[in-house]
């Protein structure tokens, strides 16, 4: 839907059609509205999918502010008749954080703001959060609220377990004892301000990640765009097809829908620099293709992203966590599938220890024979 929406926008504006002149305007509007909802749909999706996960703790570097929105976007229904949102996001240096606890802990603070105004009163009540850097360079996270404030006599409190002055079926007390494990987990804090004038303000304060973590990072991000690049997707869905090929317009994208017909290919010595294949397919699926492909085309293997719907078994659980392959998280937004093909195809430019045999083969038939140390694994897959 997302990817039909752009396309449909970008052909309107680049259109130089009478007929559609005259309408651009509203025609633009009608699509940009149909584009804003889908996206606020999939960010509730992926909202559930990423703050609802159960596993073990993971840290990486990670700006706050996507993390911001995707909890706002989760609390649209607890906050939107209590009061206005006004996100104030300041500079902000990236942390070293668990994106799904770290979403939990900011979806509590704002359903607490959310709960401790009245229902019904939202022109006149504001949750306002605000990010910026304190003096030493920590990351500060305001979440404030126009309500009733916290009385004196139970601030000291407010933290512990099971401490709650919501009625039964409303609230566990459990909500900030969980975020402070999960803050100070992080090497953070949260802090509590509070009066009947002003309202509450929780500030969540979060250290820097470490140079050595930023310069990882850094590493890691995305190159520059490597211009054109060939593109198979494999997916029983043909509709999953077509959207690869709009998002990607401007590779080559070559799509099919069975496991068999993508090795087939592969065994015509046709490549690719990046293959997204489905997880779950009949007669074929993605992990015995992965493993298949590895045996007789480990590039191709090296090479492949797995598209995966959520709904995961133990089984692709642990095959996923196996491999060091990238996957890609049904629903997706267009940025992301582009963006693996950046990563994904750039690491082509650092050829395979396959394909570095395979050239010297070429520059000079006798390197063939003379054996190299990685000869063997050639010969097993047939290309040499
Ligand atoms: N923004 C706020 N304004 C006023 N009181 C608050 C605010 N945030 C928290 N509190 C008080 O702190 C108590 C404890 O909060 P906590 O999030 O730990 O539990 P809860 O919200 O009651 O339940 P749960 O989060 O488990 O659903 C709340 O019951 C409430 O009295
Ligand atoms: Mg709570």
């Amino acid at each position: 839907m997302i990817s039909n929406l752009d396309l449909a926008l970008e052909d309107i504006r680049a259109s130089d059609d009478a007929a559609v002149a005259v309408r651009r305007e509203d025609l633009e509007v009608m699509l940009r509205e149909a584009r804003e909802g889908a996206e606020r749909v999939r960010r509730i999706v992926q909202g559930l999918k990423t703050f609802s996960r159960n596993e073990e703790e993971r840290r990486i570097v990670l700006e706050l502010r996507p993390i911001l929105e995707l909890a706002i976007a989760m609390t649209t229904n607890e906050v939107r008749h209590r009061a206005r949102l006004v996100m104030d996001f300041g500079a902000v240096p990236l942390v070293e954080a668990d994106a799904v606890r770290l979403g939990q802990v900011f979806i509590n603070l704002i359903v607490n703001a959310a709960q401790a105004l009245p229902d019904g009163q939202s022109e006149e009540n504001e949750i306002r959060i605000t990010t910026s850097m304190d003096a030493t360079g920590r990351a500060m996270i305001d979440i404030q609220d126009t309500g009733p404030g916290i009385p004196a006599s139970i601030v000291d409190r407010l933290f512990d377990p099971f401490f709650t002055t919501k009625p039964v079926g409303v609230g566990t007390g459990l909500g900030l004892s969980i975020s402070q494990n999960i803050v100070s987990g992080m090497g953070g804090e949260i802090r509590v301000e509070s009066d009947a004038r002003h309202g509450t303000t929780f500030r969540v304060v979060l250290p820097p990640a470490s140079v050595q973590e930023l310069a990882r990072h850094v590493e890691s991000s995305p190159p520059p765009d490597i211009g054109r690049a060939r593109v198979l997707v494999v997916d029983d869905e043909p509709a999953l097809g077509t959207a690869f090929r709009r998002i990607l317009r401007g590779h080559d994208v070559a799509v099919v829908t069975r496991a068999r017909e993508a090795l087939d290919r592969l065994a015509t010595g046709e490549t690719f620099d990046i293959i997204f294949s489905d997880l779950m397919m009949p007669e074929m699926s993605g992990m015995d293709f992965f493993e298949e492909a590895t045996r007789r085309f480990p590039t191709a293997a090296e090479r492949m992203v797995f598209v995966t719907g959520g709904a995961f078994t133990p089984d692709a659980t642990a095959f996923l966590a196996r491999i060091s392959n990238e996957h890609l998280e049904k629903p997706f937004d267009p940025e992301s599938v582009r963006s693996l093909v950046r990563t994904v195809s750039h690491r082509r430019k650092i050829p395979a220890v396959s394909e570095i045999v395979e050239l010297r083969a070429k520059e000079d038939p006798g390197a063939r024979t003379a054996g190299t140390d990685h000869g063997h694994r050639d010969a097993r897959h047939g290309r040499l």
